[in-house]
């Protein structure tokens, strides 16, 4: 087998902030995955620092839309202001801390508590109360604030922090911002918003999006188009605790067939006029053609954002692991972005979200998606339970064949006999990560 496999150096360029894979080799122990009391530690230390993700910009058109975010046992309130920014606070009336909003999303002039009518501004001043000379340490309006969080936004995403002191957003994330700069993510719309409650810990993702070792058993239709090799992946590791990972859209260098152009990688080539043929027994070389092809066609096919891709980006699969729990992945024509959160309760379940953005296509009407074609607009939310989901939708798509794995190590890592981790060297960044985490956890983050 390994003389199939192409050796030398990759030549995709690497980001100078890269770090070779580098662990110390922290024992990854299954009590990691379903103990309440390491969920608890992750909550005190690491959720409550970070930034999360709380939707997307274009979700709050006008002064006053709002998008509700549950996280764990707290609940956040995004909210658009009359100058344009968004601001975020605690979803709690500051009266007797009744919840104030009940929905996910909505529009309002002000926020009104259902219990006692108080009227809380959308900067957080209470501009209203009933009785207001009843209260004989001064009247509460002007006096009280909705409690306010850190919130800022990058690439069309707003994020938010229970830090009150939190590292600046685009501090934070580095460098993903810089690797993604020229795909204008703020102008890609969300044609997929799907929500799965899953039988598994959250870090099931975080881990299962950090290699791609598990390609070959969990996803073999990939291989192929999808290089998924070490020997041709790039794999960068960033100080920050965000990775990254870049496969070749080529037949898998994986096997003696990766010279034969196979049915899928035929599909591709030939939908931009290239004869499959010509590439039989030099499949790989494909993929320069299909660059080549994509630049000279970008304009007619309407495809505009292709122009400040470089050849590279024209192909390849990016797959950017951002600390903790957000996974941003794709190709030229969109980006996969998946989200996990604990259960308030339970660290043996959590909820995945699957978001599918895409950048327009100048006179196109609709998009290819997991779930077939959807028009350019911003999908309704769609929630389900895994087990609901994988019985309505075709078999055989990325997410159901990871999930269905994310169920059954979720039991095996509640054994027992599991203690750690015997890793692949190509697998460095799931150590890496659970090295990010025990900094949080220990202090040193
Ligand atoms: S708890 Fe909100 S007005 Fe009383
Ligand atoms: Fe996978």
């Amino acid at each position: 087998m390994t003389d199939t496999i192409i050796s030398g150096e990759t030549t995709y360029p690497t980001h100078p902030a890269a770090e070779k894979p580098r662990v110390r080799g922290d024992a990854i122990s299954g009590d990691r995955y379903w103990c309440k009391d390491f969920a608890d530690r992750e909550w005190d230390s690491m959720w409550t620092k970070i930034w999360h993700v709380g939707g997307r910009v274009a979700q709050l058109e006008e002064a006053g839309d709002f998008v509700v975010h549950n996280f764990r046992h707290e609940s956040v309130i995004l909210v658009k202001q009359k100058n344009g920014a968004i601001r975020a606070f605690f979803n709690v009336c500051m009266h007797r801390g009744n919840q104030l909003i009940s929905v996910e999303e909505g529009g309002v002039n002000a926020f009104t508590c259902p219990y006692h009518g108080w009227k809380w501004g959308l900067d957080g001043e209470l501009e209203w109360v009933q009785d207001p000379e009843d209260f004989p340490q001064g009247n509460p309006c002007g006096k009280l604030r909705l409690k306010e969080l850190a919130c800022d936004t990058w690439g069309g995403f707003i994020f938010w922090s229970f830090n009150p002191e939190p590292t600046p957003l685009l501090e934070y994330l580095d460098p993903i911002p810089t690797l993604l700069g020229n795909r204008d993510l703020e102008n890609y719309t969300r044609v997929v918003w799907r929500t799965l409650r899953v039988n598994t810990n959250w870090k099931f993702a975080s881990d299962n999006f950090n290699e791609a070792y598990h390609i070959p058993a969990v996803h073999p239709q990939f291989m192929p188009m999808i290089d998924d090799h070490y020997s041709t992946t790039v794999f960068e590791m960033y100080p920050t605790g965000h990775n990254r990972m870049i496969e070749k859209l080529q037949p898998s260098s994986r096997t003696d067939q990766k010279d034969q152009v196979m049915p899928l990688w035929a599909e591709v080539l030939s939908a931009w006029g290239i004869d499959p043929e010509d590439y039989q027994g030099k499949a790989q070389e494909g993929r320069i053609a299909l660059q080549q092809a994509r630049r000279k066609l970008a304009a007619e096919r309407g495809c505009h954002y292709f122009d400040k891709l470089t050849d590279d980006e024209l192909t390849d699969q990016f797959h950017h692991t951002c600390f903790p729990n957000l996974t941003l992945t794709g190709t030229p024509e969109g980006l996969h972005v998946f989200r996990t959160e604990p259960d308030p309760e339970d660290p043996n379940w959590s909820t995945f979200d699957y978001w599918y953005l895409v950048p327009q296509t100048q006179g196109a009407k609709e998009v290819a998606t997991l779930y077939g074609m959807r028009p350019y607009q911003a999908a309704e939310h769609e929630t389900d339970s895994f087990d609901d989901y994988q019985t309505s939708i075709d078999q055989g798509d990325f997410l159901t064949q990871d999930l269905s794995l994310a169920e059954t190590q979720q039991r095996g890592l509640r054994s027992m006999a599991f203690q750690d981790c015997y890793l692949a060297d190509q697998e460095s960044r799931v150590r890496r990560f659970h090295e990010v985490l025990n900094d949080y956890l220990e202090g040193r983050r």
